[in-house]
């Protein structure tokens, strides 16, 4: 973690050494996602990832499962907020011509579920062009177990993702930076949670050999630790650097202050950042359908999900299990009786 020692003059120079590059796909990509599309192609793509995903027969499902990884954990972790991740086009698509927090989430959770799918796609055997993961790098345990099982191949997967990712360079932008760095922190995460996974030989329950495979942590603690990142991300500016005459990423904080990283004021690369401040995704606007109609928890988030107009109360009627008995030993009996249950909808 030295960069994060290193707080914001490690980001500077970081973002600066990075190639700018253009890097959709998923959630960020144009066209590439239609709702509720079964039919799904290398065609969506552009001319360098389309190359790429038709070298592999395996390569189209694996992209279009992706996407869809991408997007319902993404839908999963902003189900209770204002912003919900509606990913039809009209909506996602200007949010990604700004620079908001959201559309850093987006450009995270599309490259992190990109990384865990190629992963898996080797060790499930879907994709030609790899396999399991088999390589042997931890020495000084070999004695006592040994690689096996089939892992998961994150390394093929990074290598794969960032060549995918890396399109042609565009302009100096801040937003390129932007994209980029945020991409790479969603790579990043899902190869710092793998985890080593064990499994035990021997005689009733001794561990007299043991086979270890390396094993993605599952997607939905990805989206978890990406939602904490989303809500402490950090604004940043751009400034040329008057010596090289590059645009880099600064906070927008008085230089040569002491970085506290326990206070949460520096940047590091796993850090999202973001460039616009958000809207409130309160009413309809070129970014969000607005919260009206939206279900909320009348204990818990109404008053932030309504935006302060208040909710209707709509009355459902809903069967249920009741009177329940348990008959013979071990098996439970119930009636079906209808509930009235009350569901908070924001005016
Ligand atoms: C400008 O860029 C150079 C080279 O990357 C770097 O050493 C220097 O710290 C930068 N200047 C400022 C003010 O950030
Ligand atoms: C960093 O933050 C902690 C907790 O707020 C504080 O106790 C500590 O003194 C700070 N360190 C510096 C160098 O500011
Ligand atoms: C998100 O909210 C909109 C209304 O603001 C609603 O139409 C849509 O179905 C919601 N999407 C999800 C995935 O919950």
């Amino acid at each position: 973690m030295l960069l994060s020692k290193i707080g914001i003059f490690g980001l500077i120079i970081l973002a600066v050494s990075l190639q700018r590059t253009e890097s959709y796909f998923g959630l960020t990509g144009k066209n590439v996602y239609l709702d509720g599309d079964t039919e799904w192609d290398c065609k969506r793509l552009s001319k360098k990832q389309r190359k790429m995903c038709r070298r592999d027969s395996g390569m189209p499902e694996t992209l279009y499962e992706a996407i869809r990884l991408s997007e319902r954990e993404c839908q999963m972790q902003f189900k209770n907020e204002r912003w919900n991740c509606t990913t039809s086009d009209r909506y996602r698509e200007n949010i990604l011509k700004k620079g908001f927090k959201e559309t850093s989430f987006l450009y995270a959770i599309s490259s992190a579920g990109l990384t865990h799918t190629v992963a898996r796609a080797c060790s499930r055997d879907v994709l030609e062009r790899c396999t399991c993961d088999e390589s042997f790098n931890d020495e000084k345990n070999k004695e006592t177990w040994q690689w096996g099982g089939c892992g998961d191949n994150i390394k093929y997967s990074q290598k794969f993702v960032q060549n995918f990712l890396n399109g042609k360079k565009s302009g100096k932008d801040l937003r390129a930076l932007v994209e980029k760095h945020n991409s790479d922190v969603g790579i990043r995460l899902v190869r710092q949670e793998v985890k080593e996974t064990c499994k035990c030989h021997g005689v009733s329950g001794t561990c007299a050999t043991k086979t270890c495979w390396r094993q993605l942590s599952p997607f939905s603690e990805i989206g978890k630790l990406l939602k904490d990142r989303y809500e402490h991300a950090y604004k940043v500016v751009s400034t040329t650097n008057e010596s090289t005459g590059q645009a880099q990423l600064v906070t927008p904080r008085p230089k040569g202050e002491v970085v506290n990283r326990t206070e949460g004021s520096s940047l590091g690369p796993n850090d999202l950042v973001y460039i616009d401040n958000s809207p409130n995704f309160c009413s309809r606007s070129k970014f969000t359908p607005g919260t009206s109609g939206r279900v909320c928890a009348k204990e818990t988030n109404c008053k932030v999900m309504c935006c302060g107009r208040g909710y209707n109360i709509k009355s459902n009627e809903v069967q249920k299990p009741c009177r329940c008995r348990v008959v013979w030993c071990c098996y439970v009996d119930c009636d079906q009786c209808l509930e009235r249950e009350e569901i908070h909808l924001c005016k």
